[in-house]
């Protein structure tokens, strides 16, 4: 039976470290293990959030209701023909571990999504991307709890309504399931995604042309771009990148020839946030130990003792200056709690 534990430390369970702390908190090891606890008339009266490895959270303050984490592991090759496999990996296995695996099997599909924290139940929430790939392109399906009647749910590829940083996870299910797996369809026979310019560059140095280097490559990127959160608390992204009318596109165009953007759907673009912010005269700027980091814009970072509030109030600051310039309003991709 999971147990509960009461005024649990998350300093460790969020990646901006904030010294917070939850009312009450319970990891679940099995799909049984979570169907127990929502079972459980504390679970109806209580505010509930449910909890991966907090690598895309805030947290504002400590949180008054019950953390569930659901740490239910295994990966496990449920079919395969000669193209490809479909694995069904746990929800609290660690995403970078399951890419590791994939990769070391020389099974495609994930191997850009290299080094992103978090865990396997996360992916799909807010369909993970980097590097010219997206979780989305080898999702088969998500399976999840429904928390008002415990019923086992299937969601299809189709059905999780994919799109940039968004899935049918973050709008009509938010916080009315719980994923407790994903399957994934991988290929044996994979072609490189060399979409990304700065992966091509350093990729074309390369003897091993294959998953594992691509794998490699990826880390070397990130590693050069990204804080590791260890030593500065940080949750990637704080805001997603904007897409906006070609129209306002050709209107900023005009005043900074230097506007870097890509073709998004429609008669739109998408704007890197981190270049509108850098503009705005914030890059590596300071307020306290809330930063934005020196070599990559959209991060916001926790220098040492910065809390949610503050890392917020320099988010505030940050937005309005994007919008009076700018005329473009971000929008947070970072959970604020
Ligand atoms: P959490 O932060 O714990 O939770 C995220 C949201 O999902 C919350 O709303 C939570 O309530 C909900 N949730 C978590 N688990 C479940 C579940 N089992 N069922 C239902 N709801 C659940 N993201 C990218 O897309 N691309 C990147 O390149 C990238 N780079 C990053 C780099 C750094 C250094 C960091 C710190 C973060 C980065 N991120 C990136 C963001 C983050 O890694 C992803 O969003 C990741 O999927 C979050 O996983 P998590 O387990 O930590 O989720
Ligand atoms: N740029 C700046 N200043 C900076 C950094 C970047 O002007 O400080 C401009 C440059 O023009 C650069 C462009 O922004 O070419 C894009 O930068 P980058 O390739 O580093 O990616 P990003 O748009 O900032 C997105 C994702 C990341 C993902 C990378 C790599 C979003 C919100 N973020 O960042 O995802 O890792 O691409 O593909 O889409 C995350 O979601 O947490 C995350 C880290």
């Amino acid at each position: 039976m999971p147990e509960i534990l009461r005024n649990h430390s998350l300093s460790k369970l969020n990646s901006f470290h904030f010294d917070v702390r939850t009312h009450k908190y319970c990891e679940c090891k099995s799909v049984k293990d979570i169907q127990e606890i929502i079972s459980r008339p504390e679970f109806r009266n209580e505010k509930t959030l449910i909890l991966g490895e907090g690598s895309n959270i805030l947290f504002s303050k400590d949180f008054g209701g019950l953390i569930i984490r659901p740490v239910i592991l295994g990966r496990e090759i449920i079919r395969e023909d000669r193209e490809y496999v479909w694995i069904r990996a746990g929800a609290g296995e660690n995403w970078d571990e399951f890419v590791a695996w994939s990769t070391a099997w020389g099974f495609g599909g994930i191997e850009n999504l290299s080094l992103i924290p978090g865990s396997v139940g996360s992916s799909p929430i807010q369909n993970i991307g980097a590097y010219g790939a997206e979780v989305q392109e080898s999702i088969e399906e998500v399976s999840a709890l429904d928390v008002l009647t415990g019923q086992k749910l299937t969601f299809l590829k189709e059905a999780c309504r994919f799109a940039y940083r968004d899935s049918i996870f973050k709008q009509e299910w938010k916080n009315k399931c719980i994923i407790t797996s994903a399957t994934f369809r991988l290929s044996k026979k994979p072609e490189l995604n060399l979409g990304y310019q700065m992966l091509a560059e350093k990729m074309s140095g390369r003897e091993r042309q294959d998953v594992e280097t691509i794998r490699q490559v990826i880390i070397e990127i990130r590693r050069s771009k990204l804080p590791d959160p260890e030593q500065f608390g940080n949750a990637g992204s704080f805001f997603k990148n904007p897409r906006i009318p070609e129209e306002q596109y050709q209107g900023i165009l005009e005043k900074y020839p230097g506007l870097p953007s890509y073709p998004a759907a429609g008669r739109s673009r998408k704007i890197p946030s981190a270049w509108l912010i850098e503009q705005c005269g914030w890059k590596g700027k300071r307020r306290g130990d809330a930063g934005c980091y020196e070599k990559q814009a959209l991060v916001l970072v926790n220098y040492g003792s910065a809390t949610g509030k503050d890392i917020l109030e320099l988010a505030t600051l940050i937005e309005k200056d994007v919008h009076g310039r700018f005329g473009i309003r971000l929008e947070k991709e970072v959970n604020v709690i």
